[in-house]
Parts: C-alpha cells; sequence; structure tokens
C-alpha cells in the first residue's frame, strides 16, 4: 500500500509476481502454476494437455502450502502480490485485473447475483472481504478487515463494516489547506 510509486492499474507489472531466485515465496509460486497451467492450455497440442496436468499438481501443492483457495482458471490480470498468501479465498468467477495486491486473509465471494471485479491497482487489506457483484475501481484502497458490500470509485480508500469510503490524513490536510 505505497502511494510513493504510481502504478499502473493497465500495464502488468510481471516482476510482482514472478519468484525469485533462491527465496521462498509460496504466492509468487502459486501464481507462477496457474499461469504455466492457463498458458498451456491456450494451446490445442497434445503435449499441452499432459503439461497442463503437470501445472495442476504444481497448483494443488502450492495451494496446500500456501493455504489459499485460488482457482485455477481465475482471471487475474498479470502482476498479482500476495506477499502473505495465507487464508486468501477468491470465487471461481472474480476478475482481478493488473497489478491488484491481496494481503493475507482476503475473500473475494461471491453470492447469488455473481461476484467481485477489482478493475486494476487495487490494494486489499489483510483480512478484508469483498462480497457480490460489485467493483472496486482502480487504484482503490480497502481497509484491513473491511467488509464492501457496494461498488468502490476509483481511486477511493474505504473502509468498516460495511465498509465506507473516508478521506486519507494526506487527502483531509490538501483538502483543509485549499479550502
Ligand atoms: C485503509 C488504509 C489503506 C488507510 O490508510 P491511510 O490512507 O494512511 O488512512 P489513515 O491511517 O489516515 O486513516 C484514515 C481514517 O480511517 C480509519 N481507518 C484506517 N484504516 C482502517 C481500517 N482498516 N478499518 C477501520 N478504520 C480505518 C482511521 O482510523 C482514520 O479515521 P479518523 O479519520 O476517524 O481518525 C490502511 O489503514 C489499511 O487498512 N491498510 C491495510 C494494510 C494491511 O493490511 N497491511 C497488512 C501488512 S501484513
Amino acid at each position: 500500500m505505497n502511494n510513493s510509486v504510481q502504478v499502473s492499474a493497465t500495464i502488468p507489472d510481471w516482476s510482482r509476481e514472478m519468484p525469485e531466485r533462491g527465496e521462498w515465496q509460496p504466492g509468487r509460486e502459486l501464481m507462477r502454476s496457474l499461469r504455466g497451467y492457463q498458458r498451456a492450455r491456450t494451446h490445442g497440442w497434445f503435449s499441452s494437455l499432459f503439461i497442463s496436468r503437470l501445472w495442476v499438481l504444481a497448483h494443488r501443492f502450492w495451494s496446500a502450502v500456501a493455504g489459499t483457495d485460488i482457482p485455477i482458471n481465475t482471471e487475474i490480470g498479470g502482476g498479482l502480490a500476495m506477499p502473505h498468501p495465507n487464508g486468501i479465498v477468491i470465487h471461481a468467477d472474480a476478475k482481478i485485473g493488473p497489478n491488484c495486491l491481496l494481503f493475507q486473509q482476503v475473500t473475494l465471494g461471491g453470492n447469488e447475483h455473481g461476484a467481485p471485479t477489482l478493475i486494476g491497482h487495487v490494494d486489499v487489506g489483510a483480512g478484508a472481504k469483498i462480497l457480490g457483484k460489485v467493483t472496486i475501481g482502480a487504484h482503490a484502497k480497502i481497509g484491513a478487515n473491511s467488509v464492501v458490500l457496494t461498488d468502490i470509485p476509483e481511486g477511493a480508500t474505504a473502509v468498516g463494516i460495511p465498509a465506507k469510503i473516508i478521506l486519507p490524513k494526506g487527502d483531509q490536510k490538501r483538502e483543509k489547506s485549499e479550502g
């Protein structure tokens, strides 16, 4: 949740999810298996059927290690960061745009109306739950342990249960000096 560097909401930064050599990074390994599977499935060759089965095994292994439930076919834009992947649960119909960040224990859950969409560069704090067919705008932030039940506009910060939009302290100071 670092504002100092502007992260794109549309152009994936693949370095955010590539495993680094010699590092213990279950979240990145999990993403690698998911990408490998989805890539293999786009080829119609017989060999890619075999390769995709190997990626399924890798995905199951890393899901167990990380304690996550992220279906292997989930639509995820490049650059998804999960620094502490424990307890992350994502509905199979959820859509995640480029360069999003999910902290531990985040749920993107579905209901009878559908599942959440994160447009791009959305940061979701630890333990937050985003439920139903809601859209979280680009560059939005969701506070730790919040429960989001409605759409959140681009660039907004939402906290609480149910989540409400707040002005972060930096913006409050700017508003006072301008007004
Ligand atoms: C939502 C968040 C991004 C806001 O950060 P910020 O822009 O610096 O906002 P501030 O700290 O200035 O807080 C603004 C207001 O929202 C409240 N607030 C902030 N986060 C909150 C949260 N998660 N739940 C409820 N209220 C929260 C603050 O108490 C403050 O209220 P006030 O104006 O009445 O004093 C941040 O608080 C947060 O939750 N980040 C998640 C980080 C995380 O999960 N890290 C895990 C690392 S392992």
